[in-house]
């Protein structure tokens, strides 16, 4: 029994010296010293031996054990400084290394116009209402004085929605005019933006799709100068307190009369204009919005009376505004949404 003592002893230590890690020294303890160790169980032998072998057996038996257990602590101590110095060299921060940002989006400059407009328009006590991009006839046309036969159909290149029945792409923002007045009572005073579709090729000026933002007011006794004074206020805010505005008779079947609003063109600061002036070519004045006093038959099918309320509407294109603004002379770049350009603002 003594051999077979040293044979494990001699055993353990051998095994210790040649572990490597951590998980090993943990199994060579559970082999040796657990519940069911070679040392461990080598105790219960002692009672086969003779009753005068008994105390020495014992004896070495735990000097054995201690031994062992020395060895496993000062390895098993040892590889775990070891493990902790490596960790500790491979996993170095540099603190001085640059951060990494994280791409940063913002808002669209066709969305940003839009927000200014609005911005102003709510300052004059206006709210904002929104209506369906897809239409039916009725509010598109029927309501806003243009019936079946009427030529002005033919200028707004209506897209009609597919087995939709009567649906259709709205071809202006004015059908907002009608659903807002048939689900509330005056005084109104609204902003409508929102997007609008033509059957219209893609070029530089022209899209099938844009953004337009109507305005409208109904209240007792509305006069074309409370028209005037609130687009006058609205286009020298935007464009700058300095800006010429013209008003020009035109005509709407929405609206009576009706009015086409122009700006000075830039290039007019010094007096006249600039011939060569790529915005205006020369001509001066930038047509900006339609606008008028809403025709009674406008009212009367918004479900009011025309002898007791009046209202004056309004029509601007929110594309031009923003190529205005940034001096471009491009449509197609607002829809493109290449990073490269939209960044720059
Ligand atoms: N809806 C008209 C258009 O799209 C603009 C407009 C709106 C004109 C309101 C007058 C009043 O051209």
């Amino acid at each position: 029994m003594k051999a077979a003592l040293e044979q494990i002893r001699q055993d353990a230590l051998a095994a210790l010296q040649a572990a490597t890690t951590e998980a090993e020294v943990e199994q060579l303890r559970v082999r040796y010293l657990g519940r069911k160790g070679s040392l461990t169980e080598i105790v219960r032998t002692l009672r086969d031996a003779s009753p005068e072998e008994r105390p020495a057996l014992g004896a070495a038996i735990n000097e054995a054990k201690r031994e062992v257990e020395a060895r496993l602590a000062e390895v098993g101590g040892r590889l775990a400084g070891e493990s902790l110095a490596r960790s500790l060299a491979e996993d170095r921060i540099d603190v001085t290394q640059p951060g990494r940002q994280r791409p940063r989006g913002h808002v669209h400059p066709l969305r940003a116009i839009e927000d200014e407009i609005v911005d102003i328009f709510t300052g004059m006590g206006f709210r904002v209402a929104e209506g369906p991009e897809i239409e039916d006839d009725f509010h598109n046309f029927e309501a806003l004085n243009i019936p079946h036969d009427h030529p002005a159909r033919d200028s707004h290149d209506t897209l009609f929605v597919e087995g939709g029945g009567e649906g259709l792409l709205r071809t202006h923002t004015s059908p907002v005019q009608v659903r807002v007045m048939r689900a509330s009572r005056p005084p109104l005073r609204v902003i409508a933006p929102g997007t609008v579709f033509r059957r219209d090729d893609l070029d530089p000026t022209h899209s099938p799709m844009f953004q337009q933002i109507e305005g409208f007011m109904v209240d007792e006794q509305v006069t074309f100068a409370d028209l005037k004074g609130v687009l006058s206020h609205f286009l020298r805010r935007f464009f700058g307190a300095e800006t010429g505005v013209r008003f020009r008779p035109s005509f709407f079947p929405f609206t009576e009369p009706s009015a086409e609003v122009d700006i000075a063109c830039p290039c007019t600061r010094g007096g006249t204009a600039d011939p060569a002036c790529r915005v205006c070519k020369g001509g001066a004045w930038l047509e900006i919005l339609g606008c008028g006093m809403m025709h009674p038959a406008v009212l009367r099918a918004g479900g009011l009376d025309p002898d007791a309320v009046q209202g004056f509407a309004f029509g601007a294109g929110i594309d031009r505004l923003a190529l205005l603004r940034y001096g471009l002379d491009d449509l197609r770049l607002l829809y493109d949404n290449d990073v490269r350009f939209l960044s720059q603002f």
